[in-house]
């Protein structure tokens, strides 16, 4: 479906613009320009004015505030999660709740396209039974697809898609995301990560387009391909995305301390930075955000900033930082979406949990993710906390109101309040070959060529090719976390197809797969070793496994398994080519990539490993750039691109290229 493209700011209010750009698409721009003074005239026929479609969106919000309740208002606030409710959807009623999430790997048990919508519209049923009957948003990590959903297409991370330097790509790679989410059920996706990650340690380094706040930019047409233009949020293949996690979630500092006393040694953790690095790095990706992508809910992080030249030293956390939601985001940028909090975030902040509560509602947070989760603090704790918190004066009902009004206006722009059940009209494209086929294509232009002697790629002839290593058939290492689970699993199977089968595709020769090599190698055969990371997502991405790491750390090392396919085919095949599958750069000691003839980073691809298998053997050429610095060891990270001192293996930016065959 066409999108008129994203126009600057003018001088019209963002409502406005939003509506003229609207009425444009409709043909019926004069009428946007006047205020419809019929509006009232309407009234009659449908009642209050909120339940008035062709009322302005402003009076909607309006004459709704005024006919709710304190308990409507805060529920309004309230989002638990579908383990909460699903067992009694009658308590989103009972608890008002503004919302219901999935988190990570929570699914329907009937895990389909259909299980998934009538799931949603089972909880949308109980919302309606309410006094004012307002339908609930539900929210879901489409963070690479829609990943929870088996039989979703499943993209590349956004490191992949950073490499790619393509946002036209980006921009179609998320438009189908919010098809095949939307008809599925969720209106609101918890995504772009806007991270710019420096310390390639992290365990969500894969979540981030790269480490310049520059290519971050450039990428946030994905907020483009998942809301549309502007006033097209109703429609069936648009959802409201999510800018994340505000600010510096990538800027954190390693601390040693956290890695051996159990805690994550960077997700979460302190931005040691200067004002100006913060502003440069951390808050920049948020501008053109809002002011050219007009994205409609932001996320604060769960990281802290101490301004290493305030001389306060005092680290703040983001879901308090009043300063930066309300005062920076929502006053000096007039951001006018909704402000939604991270998972338990609050509960990280100092205090009772009801101060916890008020410092968040305080600091400008407008949606609170408050599931139980497996503790004893859940939705109706937030409620009461929050409703006492406005009966003794510490959250003022001007807050209350401002955060309301947001998330009216976001329902009313999705047009839930006339559309509250999922438009199925789009579920068969789900997972269709169109959508794989943009996948393939993702994936291929996402490979990056880093070593090429004798331009061994592309592979061509007839010679026998021989595949090794333990990610050159596995869905679950090329899909990686936030895929059917929460942490991913190595044993994921989803539609696609692996490296290995791209490879059996697209080879002239005949193709032998030994995962450990042990079979014997053709001493002509094109070797192929296909490597990498296990899947992880978050904080236990920030160690590598207790089994390569006793101490839980992070060493970014291949690991002896793989490192024994390599050493075994380098030495005997005719040409060796090693594929990296992972979430970041990884530690390939000099010895070793000298025995290397070709070395690609394939990032973490998703359901199409063909899109890898085409850059190998000449159907697609070698176009992408790394988004990350590559570093020769692991004691230099964090290294990035305008480092004083600056001498990685591979730079930010560098890609070899080769033709199509
Ligand atoms: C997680 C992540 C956030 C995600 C949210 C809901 O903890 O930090 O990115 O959107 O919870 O799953």
């Amino acid at each position: 479906m066409p999108y008129v493209p994203r126009t600057t700011r003018t001088t019209l209010s963002q409502r406005g613009l939003r509506a003229l750009l609207a009425a444009a698409c409709a043909g019926t721009l004069a009428v946007a320009l006047v205020p419809d003074a019929s509006a009232q005239a309407h009234q009659p026929q449908h009642g209050p004015t909120y339940l008035n479609p062709k009322a302005p969106i402003g009076q909607r919000v309006t004459d709704l505030l005024g006919r709710m309740t304190l308990a409507d208002k805060v529920g309004q606030m309230t989002q638990a999660e579908r383990s909460d409710v699903d067992a009694d959807p009658s308590l989103i009623a009972t608890w008002r709740l503004g919302s219901v999430l999935s988190g990570g790997g929570s699914v329907p048990t009937d895990n389909s396209v259909t299980g998934w919508a009538d799931m949603v519209d089972r909880y949308q049923a109980a919302a309606l039974q309410t006094p004012l009957h307002i339908p609930i948003l539900y929210g879901v990590d489409s963070v690479h697809g829609h990943g929870n959903m088996l039989g979703a297409t499943v993209f590349p991370h956004n490191i992949g898609l950073g490499a790619s330097r393509d946002p036209q790509l980006v921009e179609q790679v998320e438009h189908v995301t919010a098809i095949e989410t939307r008809a599925s059920g969720p209106q609101w996706v918890f995504a772009p990560c806007l991270c710019v990650a420096r310390d390639d340690r992290w365990g969500r380094t894969y979540e981030s387009f790269g480490e310049d706040p520059s290519l971050v930019a450039m990428m946030e047409t994905a907020i483009d391909g998942f809301q549309g233009a502007p006033g097209q949020l109703d429609r069936p293949d648009h959802v409201l995305a999510t800018a994340k996690h505000f600010a510096g979630d990538g800027l954190t500092s390693y601390d040693a301390t956290k890695a051996l006393g159990g805690g994550y040694p960077i997700d979460q953790g302190i931005d040691q930075v200067s004002q100006a690095d913060f502003a440069r790095l951390a808050l920049a990706p948020y501008i053109p955000a809002i002011k050219r992508h007009d994205v409609q809910s932001v996320m604060p992080s769960f990281s802290s900033v101490d301004f290493t030249n305030d001389g306060l030293g005092n680290p703040v956390k983001m879901s308090a930082d009043k300063d930066l939601i309300t005062g920076w985001l929502k006053q000096q940028q007039h951001f006018d979406g909704m402000v939604v909090s991270d998972w338990q975030a609050i509960r990280q902040l100092p205090g009772t949990y009801s101060e916890q509560v008020a410092a968040g509602v305080n600091a400008g947070i407008d949606m609170f993710m408050e599931p139980y989760s497996g503790s004893a603090v859940g939705a109706p704790d937030f409620i009461a906390a929050l409703t006492q918190n406005v009966k003794d004066g510490t959250v003022p009902m001007s807050r209350i109101n401002d955060a309301v009004s947001r998330i009216l206006r976001v329902k009313f722009e999705l047009g839930l309040f006339e559309h509250p059940y999922t438009n199925r009209s789009l579920a068969g494209t789900v997972g269709d070959a169109q959508h794989h086929a943009l996948a393939r294509r993702a994936a291929a232009e996402s490979q990056v060529l880093l070593k090429n002697s004798g331009s061994t790629l592309p592979l061509s002839g007839r010679q026998p090719v021989y595949v090794a290593g333990g990610s050159a058939d596995s869905f679950g290492k090329q899909a990686g976390g936030w895929t059917l689970q929460w942490q991913g699993d190595p044993n994921n199977v989803i539609p696609g197809t692996t490296i290995l089968d791209g490879i059996k595709q697209d080879s002239r020769g005949p193709v032998t797969y030994s995962e450990d090599a042990s079979a014997t190698i053709p001493s002509n055969a094109r070797g192929i070793v296909v490597v990498g990371e296990t899947p992880y997502a978050e904080g236990p991405g920030d160690y590598n496994g207790p089994t390569w790491a006793p101490n839980g750390v992070q060493t970014m090392a291949f690991s002896a398994s793989d490192q024994a396919a390599i050493e075994k085919v380098c030495a005997a095949a005719a040409s060796c080519t090693v594929v990296v599958v992972s979430g970041r750069p990884m530690i390939i000691p000099a010895d070793l990539l000298s025995k290397m003839d070709s070395l690609v980073e394939a990032w973490l691809p998703g359901s199409e490993g063909a899109g890898v298998a085409d850059d190998l053997f000449g159907r697609h050429a070698y176009t992408g750039k790394l988004p990350v610095t590559w570093p020769r060891t692991i004691d230099q990270e964090p290294i990035n691109v305008g480092d004083a001192s600056y001498d990685p293996l591979f730079p930010y930016g560098f890609g070899l290229t080769t033709r199509v065959r």
